[in-house]
């Protein structure tokens, strides 16, 4: 199969094989040094499944010319910014690692409109990547990890956009970057092999995708840090869960979402009002369709009794039985 974009026709590579997979990682590691040569290159690492594969391709191929940027915008998982860094760091990468988590919630601050959220933290991401590229000196060279399912998605494959993909931010127009894609071509089970292959650790490899703003469009209404806290506590009890009980590699994604609802409770005898979580777990093959697993009621059961004991803002737990469609995976 062939993809026509910006005059350049690629074909479709097939990773069925472990041949295939090297040989795949040989070509690319050529194409890469051929584009590049002698100069600089940047990536901006979240953590996620695809740009951590583009990067590590992209190092294997021209090592301490490539600098990745990590962002901590506050809005991850908890922990992952310091994980995700020294995953990297382990790996032999050069590795920025950006505390913006102030700039991020102020921005944030009295905004409650979900589409509102997302582009000021698309904003956000763009202002403090271009101020930590800069200060870099000359760099030529933008590593994506744009995939075959955003590239169909945003159109460049079959005609009129579908939809703008979440993952391509206004990078590389506004900074006159030339963009290094090697997984363009590739399915996300392809990308999860190649990663394997890259020796990536595993619980990066089969990570589940975690949305650009992050836990601000799993957060309804206003973002603080008081409920980012709250979020991040009840999302590590219900991962950790899921995972003790064998379901995590079942699932397309299971999270934690914190509604704008508070509600009466009682704890010995007394009176409380406290936040509502809501556990979102969901099959999908390629999100665009999903059905809400049937995670047994003892899971659920455990899951619930931990939320409402480890946090003390929590008094109350639902879960989320919609399919998509009606209802999108996430809940803003
Ligand atoms: P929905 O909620 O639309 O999500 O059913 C489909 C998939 O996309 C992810 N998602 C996002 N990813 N930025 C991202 O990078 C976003 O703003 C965003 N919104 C949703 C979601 O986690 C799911 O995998």
């Amino acid at each position: 199969m062939t993809i026509g974009r910006d005059g350049v026709t690629m074909t479709r590579w097939r990773l069925d094989s472990r041949e295939d997979l090297t040989s795949f990682i040989k070509n690319q590691i050529a194409a890469i040094r051929a584009q590049v040569g002698p100069k600089n290159v940047i990536c901006g690492l979240s953590g996620g499944v695809d740009s951590s594969v583009a990067a590590a391709l992209v190092h294997r191929a021209i090592g301490s010319q490539l600098t990745s940027i990590f962002i901590d915008n506050g809005l991850m998982r908890l922990n992952e910014p310091e994980q995700v860094v020294s995953i990297f760091r382990r790996l032999g990468f050069k590795v920025i690692h950006v505390d913006a988590r102030k700039r991020f919630m102020a921005r944030l601050a009295n905004i409650s409109d979900p589409e509102l959220k997302r582009k000021i933290i698309g904003e956000e991401f763009v202002r403090v990547f271009e101020q930590e590229a800069n200060s870099l000196g000359q760099v030529d060279f933008l590593v994506q990890g744009t995939i075959y399912s955003d590239v169909v998605e945003s159109g460049a494959a079959t005609g009129p956009s579908l939809k703008t993909h979440h993952n391509v931010g206004g990078l590389p127009e506004k900074m006159e970057l030339k963009l290094i894609e090697p997984l363009r071509s590739l399915y996300k089970n392809e990308v999860r092999a190649l990663g394997q292959e890259l020796n990536l650790p595993p619980e990066l490899v089969w990570r589940h995708p975690f949305p650009g703003p992050g836990l601000a469009v799993r957060i309804l209404g206003e973002v603080t840090r008081e409920k980012v806290s709250i979020l991040q506590a009840a999302d590590s009890i219900v991962i950790e869960e899921i995972k003790k009980a064998g379901w995590y590699p079942k699932l397309w994604q299971v999270f934690a979402v914190l509604p704008n609802i508070q509600s009466v409770g009682v704890v010995a005898g007394k009176r409380t009002y406290a936040y509502t979580v809501g556990i979102r777990a969901v099959q999908s093959v390629d999100a665009m369709t999903a059905e809400w697993a049937q995670l047994p009621a003892t899971l659920l059961d455990k899951i619930a009794r931990r939320l409402t004991t480890e946090i003390p803002h929590v008094n109350r737990v639902v879960y989320d039985i919609t399919s998509k469609p009606p209802a999108t995976i996430e809940w803003e």
